[in-house]
């Protein structure tokens, strides 16, 4: 299968991250300034191609991009080959960031979620569109899927899960339903939707099993823990100047991105520029319907100049 993933919020993203690059070298009067930009989700590697044509007039600047799926790798090495070494593809997770790429970065992306291709082979679980395994794993060659998951699971830790990864208010009915459907043989991913959708309330617009779904995909590839590793580790390593870029597909994700950048821009060493973030204009949301729900919010470190310019502009506020 083709891998067709069509990249959100692409230009906003790059710019970003490649200013943060190029004030990082600014600072770098040692005059050695090669080091590696982390795409922490290649996926198929449009962010990073769009970051690597942003610095071609850099090519001691290379990109390094990072994803627990193997098959996105092995796509995105293939459209990335063109840039030779200043682009390397790496198997992991951007929660083991700080093992697999140590030393200071120049920047970094991370766009949250699941790929198109993910989605689309219905042999991944991902989507109940069409039928297939209650899998839902990223990275296929390791970890329990949804259906080991839902075989030991109890009800109320279920219902903690949909409560907090699907935004469902009576989780502990919408557990016991998922439970009862899945031990009476709904258990595959069209089947369960099916079930779900002939018990749960149906008057909102979008199907009743969309908001399971996203919950139990969350809880497969433990991305609460994975962003909360992301955003802990990822700003102290940032060299002066850089930018860390992430982009969010739901709510309680960015919420978590905007409180974490928030607590980071109280110190003097970071800063939040554009306070809601960036979302998608009208034609890119009408060309990609994923891009509707898509907030980019960007964390930059502070440069020595920065912060020299701050306190002067403090100390002008307070004289006059
Ligand atoms: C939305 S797609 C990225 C698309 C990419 N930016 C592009 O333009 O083609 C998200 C990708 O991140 C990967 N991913 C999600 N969580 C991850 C994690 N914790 N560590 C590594 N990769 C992750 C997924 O496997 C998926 O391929």
């Amino acid at each position: 299968m083709a891998f067709a993933h069509t990249t959100v919020l692409r230009d906003p993203t790059a710019a970003a991250v490649a200013a943060g690059v190029r004030a990082a070298l600014a600072v770098d009067r040692r005059g050695s300034p090669a080091g590696a930009v982390a795409d922490c989700t290649l996926g198929g590697g449009g962010h990073s191609e769009a970051l690597l044509l942003a610095l071609h007039d850099l090519p001691e600047v290379s990109v390094v991009g990072l994803d627990r799926d193997p098959q996105a790798l092995a796509a995105a090495t293939v459209r990335l080959a063109g840039f030779g070494s200043r682009f390397r593809a790496v198997h992991g997770r951007f929660g083991d960031l700080p093992g697999l790429l140590p030393g200071a970065l120049l920047g970094v992306v991370a766009d949250l979620g699941v790929s198109s291709p993910q989605f689309d082979d219905a042999d991944r679980g991902f989507s109940f569109r069409a039928d297939g395994p209650l899998d839902m794993r990223m990275d296929p060659t390791r970890g329990p899927t949804a259906a080991d998951l839902l075989d030991s699971v109890r009800l109320e830790d279920l219902a903690d899960v949909l409560f907090q990864y699907g935004d469902i208010r009576r989780s502990i009915g919408t557990a016991r339903i998922v439970l009862d459907e899945y031990s009476k043989g709904a258990n595959t991913t069209a089947r369960l939707a099916e079930r779900l959708a002939a018990r749960l309330d149906r008057s909102r617009s979008l199907h009743p099993a969309t908001q399971v779904f996203q919950a139990l995909r969350i809880w497969v590839n433990d991305e609460a823990a994975e962003l909360e590793r992301l955003l802990d580790d990822v700003p102290d390593r940032l060299a002066p100047g850089a930018a860390l870029a992430v982009i969010t597909f739901h709510s309680g994700e960015d919420r978590a991105v905007k409180h974490a950048f928030a607590q980071r821009a109280r110190t003097d060493a970071f800063e939040v520029r554009e306070r809601r973030g960036v979302v998608a204009d009208g034609a890119e949301v009408a060309a990609n319907v994923r891009a509707r729900s898509a907030r980019l919010r960007v964390l930059w470190r502070r440069t020595e100049f920065d912060l020299t310019r701050r306190s002067a502009n403090i100390d002008d506020g307070e004289n006059e």
